[in-house]
């Protein structure tokens, strides 16, 4: 079995692969990624040895070298993780949010049409469905809840998927789709909040809230996602779209005045800010699909994931010293410099 898997030096992606070449010692992997400044090849360092695993530089949307990959390569499966995947940037510049998600999500799948494949997978969020207000915690979305994306991040994920889907249904593309919720864990940019709250924290910086920090959003240990990812590629039925979460909401304030204990920091170092524009509240996903036809649960509570998230922060500042030394200065005095 031979699997490209698609921005694979990003978060989630080098997970996956982990996960793969650990489960599967029979299978090849192939990591395909542009190396955007999301992506890092220090975090394959410990695969890229590996006889049964190739990196290849280069972008989802250069189709011709997409074509010559799969014609090397002849893969089984894509799992398509690639993507610009940051809220606050894709409102400062939505371009490369349309380039990337949309545009190169078409190159991916004419490939897999062209060479033939059991699977195209597509790794999408529970963002697409747009946001739930506060006082209704009854409601989640599942997977026949109307898209609603609010920000041009969450669009052209759902744009993606209307394109994976209309792939399957005119073209016969074996496609499967899964929304997920907010993951955290090991390698994460720390341009999100969890990863961002804990290198602060860590330098004694402020800790900077949007708004009220009352936003919630339903987190996932990325183990958990991998493995549901793992499962729908071997299991699932083609053209059924899976969401995957963990019925685990949290308040974004929750989750800072939690890392401040564990780490031992004054709460007086959150600092509340600017809200994000368009900002959604609150994020909530019903997994009883997965778990009912592909009998996914969760492994990971909460209170075990930061921990373990927060330890790996700590054991591996260099990753993380290293990525906020560059360029990364520069996007933090942009987007929190006056706020
Ligand atoms: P990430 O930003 O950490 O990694 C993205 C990777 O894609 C990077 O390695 C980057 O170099 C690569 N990439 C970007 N543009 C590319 C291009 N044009 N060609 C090839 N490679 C390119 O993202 P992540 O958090 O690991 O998210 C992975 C996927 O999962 C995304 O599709 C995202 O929408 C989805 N998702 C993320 C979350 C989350 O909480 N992080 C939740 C649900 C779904
Ligand atoms: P983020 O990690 O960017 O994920 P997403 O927007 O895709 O859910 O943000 C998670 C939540 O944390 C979101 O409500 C915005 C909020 N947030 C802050 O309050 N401060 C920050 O510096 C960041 C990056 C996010």
């Amino acid at each position: 079995m031979t699997i490209i898997v698609t921005g694979g030096a990003g978060f989630i992606g080098s997970n996956f692969i982990f996960h793969m070449l650990a489960k599967y010692p029979d299978y090849r992997i192939i990591c395909l990624d542009k190396l955007t400044y999301a992506g890092n090849l220090s975090t394959l360092a410990d695969v890229m040895d590996n006889p049964d695993f190739r990196f290849v530089k280069a972008d989802i949307c250069d189709r011709e070298a997409v074509e010559q990959l799969f014609a090397e390569e002849h893969p089984d499966i894509v799992v398509n993780f690639a993507a610009e995947s940051h809220v606050d940037r894709s409102i400062e510049d939505p371009g490369i949010f349309l380039q990337t998600n949309i545009m190169g999500t078409a190159v991916l799948m004419d490939a897999c049409r062209k060479f033939g494949i059991t699977r195209y997978h597509q790794v999408s969020t529970d963002e697409v469905y747009g946001d739930l207000p506060l006082d209704r915690a009854e409601l989640s979305f599942t997977e026949t809840s109307p898209l609603r994306p609010s920000s041009p991040y969450s669009s052209s994920k759902a744009s993606a998927d209307l394109l994976a889907l209309s792939y399957k249904r005119t073209y016969g593309l074996p496609v499967t789709i899964s929304r997920c919720g907010n993951n955290y864990g090991p390698y994460q940019f720390p341009e999100k909040l969890i990863p961002l709250m804990i290198s602060n924290a860590l330098q004694d910086k402020p800790l900077p809230i949007y708004g009220s920090g009352e936003n919630v959003r339903d987190w996932i240990y990325v183990d958990d996602h991998c493995k549901a990812i793992d499962m729908i590629i071997h299991k699932g039925k083609v053209g059924e779209i899976y969401n995957v979460g963990a019925s685990c909401e949290m308040r974004n304030i929750d989750i800072v005045k939690l890392i401040c204990k564990e780490l031992g920091k004054q709460e007086s170092l959150i600092t509340h800010v600017t809200d994000r524009k368009g900002h959604d509240m609150r994020y909530a996903v019903d997994p009883t699909k997965i778990h009912n036809e592909l009998g996914w649960l969760p492994e990971t509570k909460f209170a075990d994931g930061i921990k373990k998230t927060i330890k790996w922060y700590l054991e591996n500042r260099k990753w993380w010293e290293d990525i906020i030394s560059g360029e990364y200065q520069n996007y933090y005095e942009k987007m929190y410099g006056n706020r």
